[in-house]
């Protein structure tokens, strides 16, 4: 999604923009641009395309200043071309802006503000925020936006400037915005990772903030301009975590690291046979629990539905977040909503914790991104403490938010009153070093992904905790491969898919033992009686299975609960390694963004 960095200061703030947007390239985008003011002049430089490309076009420029801002940009009114990317200038050119969300009555606006004798170069929404900002300046840039910003329905995380000030002005509404505090330097920034090279100390602005930068001083107020007092924040997390430490790509570092994520999710949850969380819940009084989330996340919701009800016995909804929001759904102040979300900012799952929370629900997020929006706006959560996921398709999230949702039915189950098992919660301690063993050794699922490179089709089959599992690994597949992949129950297949079983479609069985091993069996038979290839991921030699099986994916047998995350890693590493081998990049997939904070 769409990124922001802006920096006003005494250095040339060139290298410092084009560096920021680098740190921000993993959300996703489509075009990039900037804005260096120099004097008087705003001098805006834009590209379609990658932030090299934005490189060369700026080769042999002279952009001196001390104040810029600039932007990656993820098309969602308009084409991705140069035209549409940020920074927009109003009519004049005195004022450049960027812009995060969407301005939901930007058609409404722009028609008024034509009328008003404002032209408009792009076909953004975004282009609308510096007309109407330079359509109510009088010499004070801060006033100016003030008085825009009533006029704005939708979300916005925005940053501007105007020629004639040495300022930087900002506010958000649903979209994240941070500050970065310096040394007689202040940076503006749509995330984190922008400014770490450059300080540790960071504000969070929430919504309907507006926030004022000079060199090395900020001012925060309301949208009615009264001050609000903001706590700087130390980032513990390092630069060097977000980079690739000699893997050749994220994904593949981010699947190697699960073993240490896994390790920092659990890290003192699990002490003295107990789960110590800290819920502001009242686990006595759920009647229901409903998780919301979307993409990979709701598959972790999947598997925390059966974890909350076999253990708890409370019944569990699942939800994806987009569906929830929409449908009035019935959710009673009894209920306990839980979101999941990597990055916290998903614009429905945070979407779906107002709608839980305008209903008087107990909502609690299961979240990866510390301030992020989701975690602010919940009364209380387990934070994931993954590290920064820059892959755009999520592998050590997901397994930490299963295992999160394990020490969610845990400790529900264990403050109902009810006794916890020994065995599991010391099988679950020692998984880290489990998943370690098993990493440094597997090469399975990367040599059987040779063979299968070619395939254009594939269904992953599951069941039980492992028919998510499926799920996911289908989703893994098409994300990053752009080979057709569905998930499905396994038994549900001859309702169906099984129509399409013939020697050109692999199917992959997740068929580790669980009590429904047997079932699962006779599945596969029913696949290898219609000529179908089989790929079998399989925690012990069992002679049928094999038998049955062209290709064999071994994992370690562990537990059934938490067969979904030994299950999940040699299918994040089958697609990474089909991407790999198709010459994609599996850090930037096509279409996609890491963080999808418009709906
Ligand atoms: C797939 C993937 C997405 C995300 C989804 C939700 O690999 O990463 O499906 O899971 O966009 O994102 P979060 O968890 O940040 O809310």
């Amino acid at each position: 999604m769409c990124g922001i960095i802006g920096y006003i200061g005494p250095r040339d703030p060139l290298p410092i923009l084009i560096d920021g947007l680098k740190k921000l390239e993993y959300r996703g985008y489509d075009s990039a641009g900037l804005c260096v003011k120099n004097g008087g002049a705003l001098h805006v430089v834009k590209k379609r395309g990658a932030i090299s490309d934005l490189e060369s076009e700026l080769r042999g420029r002279d952009m001196p200043g001390h104040v810029g801002i600039a932007h990656t940009r993820w098309a969602t009114h308009g084409e991705p071309n140069e035209t549409n990317a940020h920074p927009h200038l109003n009519g004049d050119g005195a004022i450049a802006v960027v812009h995060n969300g969407i301005i939901e009555n930007y058609y409404a606006l722009r028609e008024w503000l034509t009328r008003e004798g404002c032209v408009f170069r792009s076909q953004t929404d975004s282009e609308v925020l510096p007309h109407l900002i330079g359509h109510f300046y009088e010499g004070d840039l801060e006033r100016a936006l003030l008085h825009a910003l009533q006029f704005v329905e939708g979300a916005f995380g925005v940053v501007a400037v105007h020629k004639d000030e040495n300022r930087i002005v900002a506010a958000r509404r649903g979209s994240p915005l941070i500050l970065g505090v310096g040394e007689d330097e202040m940076f503006a920034a749509s995330d984190v990772p922008a400014v770490l090279d450059n300080t540790r100390k960071v504000v969070y602005l929430h919504d309907n903030e507006v926030a004022v930068i000079t060199a090395g001083r900020y001012a925060i107020t309301n949208l009615e301009g009264a001050p609000i007092d903001k706590q700087i924040h130390e980032i513990q997390w390092t630069v060097d975590q977000i980079e690739k430490k000699g893997f050749k790509h994220f994904m593949l570092k981010e699947i190697a690291e699960q073993p240490e994520s896994l390790r920092n999710t659990l890290r003192g949850r699990i002490k003295a046979g107990r789960i110590k969380l800290n819920l502001d819940v009242d686990p006595l009084a759920i009647e229901r629990v409903i998780i919301t989330a979307c993409g990979t996340s709701w598959h972790a919701g999947l598997i925390g539905k059966q974890f909350i009800e076999s253990l708890t016995r409370i019944p569990v909804e699942v939800d994806y977040a987009s569906e929830f929001r929409y449908r009035d759904p019935i959710v009673r102040p009894t209920d306990l909503v839980v979101a999941i979300s990597q990055s916290g900012e998903t614009a429905d799952t945070l979407a779906s914790v107002r709608e839980a929370q305008s209903k008087n629900a107990k909502v609690i997020g299961v979240v990866n991104v510390v301030g992020s929006t989701i975690s602010r706006e919940v009364a209380s959560g387990i934070y994931l403490h993954c590290g920064p996921e820059i892959g755009v398709a999520s592998t050590k999230a997901f397994t930490s938010q299963v295992a999160a949702m394990l020490l969610l039915a845990l400790f529900l189950r264990q403050e109902r009153g009810l006794a916890l098992d020994a065995g599991l919660l010391e099988s679950l301690a020692a998984l880290p070093a489990l998943a370690e063993d098993y990493l440094g050794e597997a090469r399975d699922a990367f040599e059987i992904a040779e063979r299968f490179q070619f395939a254009h089709n594939f269904l992953y089959l599951g069941r039980g905790l492992n028919y998510p599992v499926a799920l996911e690994g289908a989703l893994k597949l098409k994300e990053i491969s752009y080979i057709h992949a569905e998930g499905y129950p396994a038994a549900e297949m001859k309702h169906g898919p099984i129509a399409l079983i013939d020697h050109d479609m692999p199917v992959i069985f997740i068929a580790t033992r669980s009590q429904i091993f047997d079932k699962i069996v006779s599945n596969m038979q029913e696949v290898k009686a219609r000529k179908g290839r089989v790929i079998t991921v399989l925690d012990e030699d069992e002679p049928n299975v094999t038998a049955l099986s062209d290709y064999v994916i071994h994992v370690p047998r562990v537990r059934e609960e938490l067969s979904p995350i030994v299950n999940a890693l040699p299918l994040q590493q089958f697609a990474y390694a089909i991407a790999d081998l198709k010459g994609l990049n599996p850090d930037k997939p096509r279409n996609l963004a890491k963080s999808v904070t418009v709906e």
